[in-house]
């Protein structure tokens, strides 16, 4: 049998609910532009890059370079002035206690988000220091549904991919989990079908159930 020594954590809708700051954010750039959109919409570029996410948000419509970037800077100013307002009492249902267990069975912690602001979003919810890699939106070329961010962690962490469980909102991160050959777990109502286990969130959960669930 397989002996799982890692879990590796998304970040915006698993362990906090950034994710709701970035559906706001881009809701604030397309009112501007005059753009329809919504969250169900906002559903489907969860996990993306920023880039991939924008092209989400255009549905096809043609803009300049330039433009593209503008917006992409704009998008990120008004995240960055919700984020700046988080603290460690923004941390997800069951989180503070999942990590904190997890580390006391002798797992070993990973973060694979696609954001370039994991780092300071770890900072503010003051858990930076659980985790033994972080690996962020500078970390790898080809972001979620590629499998390769989740795999840059697993070698920092010096794991193989199927000694790890990915913890993910997203269906495109359950995906990337998957092509990496990592096992699965599936948060909240977004994620979709997929992932080995599905739960609304990681309240009252332990991690030795989710291995006795897993393998
Ligand atoms: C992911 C989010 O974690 O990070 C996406 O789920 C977001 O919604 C992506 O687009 C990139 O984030 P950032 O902070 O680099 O724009
Ligand atoms: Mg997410």
């Amino acid at each position: 049998m397989v002996e799982i020594k890692a879990f590796i954590f998304d970040l915006d809708g698993v362990l906090t609910d950034t994710a709701e700051y970035h559906y706001q954010a881009w809701q604030r750039l397309a009112d501007a532009e005059g753009i329809p959109f919504s969250r169900e919409e906002n559903d489907a570029m969860r996990g993306l890059a920023r880039r991939d996410s924008l092209n989400v948000l255009l549905k096809g419509r043609e803009i300049d370079e330039a433009t593209a970037q503008a917006w992409m800077v704009r998008k990120n100013d008004y995240y960055v002035a919700l984020l700046s307002k988080i603290s460690p009492d923004d941390l997800l249902p069951g989180v503070g206690d999942f990590l904190a267990a997890a580390k006391a069975d002798g797992l070993k912690l990973g973060v694979g988000s696609a954001s370039k602001n994991a780092r300071p979003a770890l900072e503010k919810l003051n858990i930076l220091s659980l985790f033994d890699a972080v690996g962020d939106g500078y970390s790898v070329v080809h972001g979620k549904p590629s499998p390769d961010l989740f795999v840059w962690v697993a070698g920092r962490l010096g794991i193989n991919p199927a000694q790890g469980v990915v913890f993910e909102d997203a269906a495109a991160g359950i995906q990337a989990a998957k092509r990496g050959g990592f096992y699965t777990v599936g948060l909240g109502d977004a994620v979709g079908e997929g992932a080995t286990i599905r739960l609304p969130n990681l309240g009252g959960m332990r991690p030795r159930e989710i291995l006795a669930r897993l393998v």
